[in-house]
């Protein structure tokens, strides 16, 4: 069920919002909108989704209460490239979750691309993608979604918080617009600059930089200490032979900060 008007909420032109009451995944929505050829900026939000989806095939929790958004971008590169928007969306999500918490909390990006409060998970992105034919990107959509009221109580992986439990008090469209707005100016700071200073901000907001980490993969495990994050995306880290490993997929655990 569509909410006439996006529900009052106004966002910059570069933004169109389409909101539903509930939805089955605003993710599958924004495919949709993209595979009709919509330009970039369209925002799809709903204030339930029936099928949620996280990341690996994971199922994303969505009952009322909590922020759940897509948006559609076209940035003009290739999907290697692309997919470094998610530290962009991460940095973007994080600054606006900041507005709203009370004094003193202690909120961090954990890699790829989760953000935490106090060491536990407040929100989630998914990247979902198209390439065409010359290898650049068709489309790119964004998932987010921010516990503001709920959070599961068992998870598969990180344990998860909502800003609801450590006091902030969040009404959801004004947390949607402090997004959009970030992810703006950062998106025009991407196509201007590249990289380089986004890759800068994410590691400003990094946990963990370092620490030693334990990557799990689906067959095996390592420990490392978090050095950096290169230009590619990947994890730097220093092994106990004074070797360094890039870190391009897994899942990250640190043992001091989580
Ligand atoms: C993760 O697993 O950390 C990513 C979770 C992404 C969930 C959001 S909620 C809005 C959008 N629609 C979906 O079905 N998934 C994303």
């Amino acid at each position: 069920m569509i909410i006439p008007n996006g529900g009052g909420l106004q966002l910059p032109p570069f933004f169109e919002l389409s909101a539903f009451q509930t939805i089955d995944s605003t993710n599958v929505e924004a495919r949709r909108l993209a595979e009709l050829g919509m330009a970039e900026g369209q925002v799809v939000w709903a204030l339930k989704q029936e099928s949620g989806v996280g990341r690996r095939g994971r199922q994303w929790s969505s009952p009322e209460g909590n922020l759940y958004c897509s948006i559609l971008l076209r940035p003009d590169c290739d999907a290697t490239q692309g997919a470094k928007l998610s530290f962009l969306i991460a940095v973007a999500l994080h600054d606006a979750i900041a507005e709203f918490l009370p004094d003193g909390m202690k909120m961090a990006l954990k890699w790829p691309n989760d953000i935490l409060i106090e060491g536990r998970k407040t929100a989630g992105i998914l990247l979902e993608s198209k390439s065409n034919s010359h290898n650049k990107l068709d489309w790119l959509v964004v998932g987010t979604g921010i516990n503001v009221a709920n959070h599961p109580k068992v998870t598969e992986g990180l344990p998860a918080i909502s800003l609801k439990e450590v006091g902030a008090t969040v009404k959801l469209d004004a947390l949607l617009k402090a997004y959009c707005l970030n992810l703006e100016k950062l998106y025009a700071h991407w196509k201007r600059d590249g990289f380089t200073p986004i890759r800068s901000l994410w590691l400003e907001r990094a946990t963990g930089i370092g620490s030693e980490v334990t990557v799990r993969l689906p067959k095996s495990s390592f420990h490392g200490i978090f050095k950096n994050l290169d230009e590619s995306g990947a994890l730097v880290l220093t092994m106990k032979d004074g070797s360094t490993k890039l870190v391009t997929a897994g899942e990250v655990f640190f043992s001091d900060t989580e």
